[in-house]
């Protein structure tokens, strides 16, 4: 009789967005019992505490703004919540405001040093319980700044087209709008942002492991993931019989 299988550890998924990231991040850390911090989403929190205060999101006001934010993430998988002051801010900052302003607040090197500290404080919580699993991070930088010693960096990527496909269908399905060619620009410029910053630009760690999801659906990537992370050695069985 084989146990529930859990992950031992961090696995950090970094990449642009529309490359499926938040989706299997999510499936892998609830396949493998594993709590699951999504870091983009505290960087919109804080972002949307920024505009809420009227400040331009590229100046040293904003930047002071962002690293005050009250901002709480939570780690379940299956209801990653973030919050600002207490509120529930999920869909809010999934809107074109915050999506437009998030990268500016996102380069200033105090509040990635604020937000980079938070992160390694929930991870650290998670990682004290032995007797429990590890946690699935996702964002741009885990691999090279938040945990460079993650035993499993993997590193996503897809051509501009598909994201931009991806991130349209996603948006459509929300009801937020979703044209493509507008999309493809966006996608576009924030990569170029978030690419080209001075401070964590968004670049694979040297030991990542590259993972192209152009030509794959969610459940192929999930299981490429589900491999790396047994052929690493990071699932173990907390019942009768040992995964590995
Ligand atoms: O994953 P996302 O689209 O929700 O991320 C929103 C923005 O936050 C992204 O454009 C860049 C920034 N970000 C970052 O700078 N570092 C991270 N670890 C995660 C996100």
């Amino acid at each position: 009789m084989v146990g529930v299988e859990l992950l031992r550890g961090v696995v950090a998924l970094d990449g642009p967005s529309g490359t499926g990231k938040s989706t299997v991040a999510k499936r892998l850390a609830r396949d493998f019992g594993a709590r699951y911090l999504d870091t983009g989403s505290m960087y919109r929190a804080a972002t949307l505490a920024v505009l809420r205060a009227g400040v331009e999101p590229e100046s040293s006001a904003g930047a002071d703004i962002a690293v005050a934010a009250a901002v709480q993430a939570g780690t379940d998988p299956g209801n990653p919540t973030i919050c600002l002051d207490g509120e529930n801010v999920a869909a809010e900052i999934r809107g074109l405001p915050v999506t437009s302003a998030v990268s500016a607040v996102s380069a200033h090197p105090v509040v990635r040093h604020a937000l980079v500290e938070l992160q390694r404080r929930i991870i650290a919580e998670v990682l004290a319980d032995e007797t429990r699993a590890g946690i699935v991070v996702e964002g741009r930088d885990i691999g090279t700044v938040v945990t460079p010693d993650a035993p499993l960096k993997v590193y996503l990527t897809a051509s501009d087209e598909i994201r931009a496909s991806r991130r349209s269908g996603q948006d459509r399905r929300a009801g937020r709008g979703g044209d493509h060619a507008s999309t493809l620009l966006a996608v576009q410029r924030r990569d170029a942002l978030d690419s080209g910053r001075a401070t964590s630009p968004l670049r694979p760690a040297e030991d990542a492991v590259m993972l192209d999801t152009s030509e794959l659906d969610i459940g192929g990537v999930l299981a490429a993931l589900r491999e790396l992370v047994r052929d690493r050695g990071l699932s173990w069985s907390r019942g009768p019989g040992m995964v590995r």
